[in-house]
């Protein structure tokens, strides 16, 4: 089984759901507790072992690559002041140097786009794929878990993430048909995005977290559109999946849907709760808000 290196956050769409915050500054800069949404994700995937960390950009995204690096005044101002415990904040949330590449999606054409302006710089080499929108909860973190269980299916196997909705809401999401059980992980037999009321094969969706063959990228290359006029990416997986095994893995911890409102304030409170610095004082201030907590 191939190690899986290398890890593609794609962060290039417009955040509409989010304006006006999203207007000048990236909706994956916006903070869950205090650390950026990107953040979080990028945590996971170091955390998971991942050693090369791939960001698909668009214009007004330059902070994201200005936020993994050195920010020599602010930290030489912290040493002066001898705050230790904030110096050691910002060394341990930097990657390392060299390990992350920005590329460019020009203009938002769909997550399948985003995807493939990535194929350079992973090369012919499995990868893991996150939405940077979707900041999960567990420990060990989602993509660890992925890729445990990578490690019992066959090679050139995909694998993706998915959680139970409501049934009646299966219709806002990607959804997948459900196989054999193999380990802890079960074959996909069919995925559809978005299906029409009434008809997903399952209430399981696909929730943002990938391990894709480098094949996906040659079938991404035809650009052809799918829902909505964009590129996407469930389309080109339904392709590879007739050449390629997918397996799916019921991840049991928290995530939370960042690019809406509710989600991204749900994330907030189970992190801070999370949190033994922050968390008796805040419980006591959701108490004067909302009652007991
Ligand atoms: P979303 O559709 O959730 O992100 O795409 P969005 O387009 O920014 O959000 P809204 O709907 O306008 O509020 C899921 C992920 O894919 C990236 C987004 O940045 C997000 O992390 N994406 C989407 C791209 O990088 N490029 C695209 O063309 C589309």
């Amino acid at each position: 089984m191939q190690r899986i290196r290398k890890a593609v956050f794609p962060v290039a769409g417009l955040g509409t759901r989010f304006l006006p915050a999203t207007k000048a500054m990236p909706k994956e800069m916006l903070t869950v507790v205090d650390r950026p949404v990107i953040q979080h994700v990028v945590d996971e995937a170091r955390e998971a072992g991942i050693e090369h960390f791939i960001f698909v950009t668009g214009r007004n995204k330059g902070v994201i690559e200005d936020h993994f690096d050195r920010q020599f005044e602010l930290e030489s101002t912290l040493e002066r002041r001898g705050k230790k415990e904030e110096m050691g904040e910002l060394e341990d949330s930097l990657p390392g140097a060299g390990s992350t590449s920005f590329t460019r999606q020009q203009e938002p054409l769909g997550l399948g786009h985003a995807v493939w302006c990535a194929r350079e710089l992973v090369g012919n080499e499995p990868f893991a794929l996150l939405l940077p929108d979707m900041v999960m909860q567990d420990e060990p973190g989602c993509l660890k878990q992925m890729l445990d269980t990578l490690e019992s299916l066959p090679e050139k196997s995909n694998l993706i993430a998915v959680e139970e909705c409501e049934p009646e809401l299966a219709h806002r999401y990607g959804i997948v048909g459900i196989g054999e059980e193999a380990g802890n992980a079960f074959k996909v037999t069919d995925m559809v995005e978005k299906p029409a009321q009434g008809t997903a094969p399952s209430n399981k969706f696909i929730s943002g977290r990938y391990i894709l063959q480098p094949e996906i990228f040659k079938i991404l290359a035809s650009h052809e559109t799918g829902a909505g006029g964009e590129i996407q990416l469930t389309d080109a997986m339904i392709r590879l999946g007739e050449t390629q095994p997918f397996y799916g893995y019921h991840f049991k911890g928290k995530s939370f849907d960042c690019g809406n409102k509710i989600g991204f304030l749900a994330a907030n409170v189970a992190f801070a709760l999370s949190r033994p610095d922050i968390a008796p004082d805040f419980r006591r201030a959701l108490n004067d808000l909302i009652g007991d907590v």
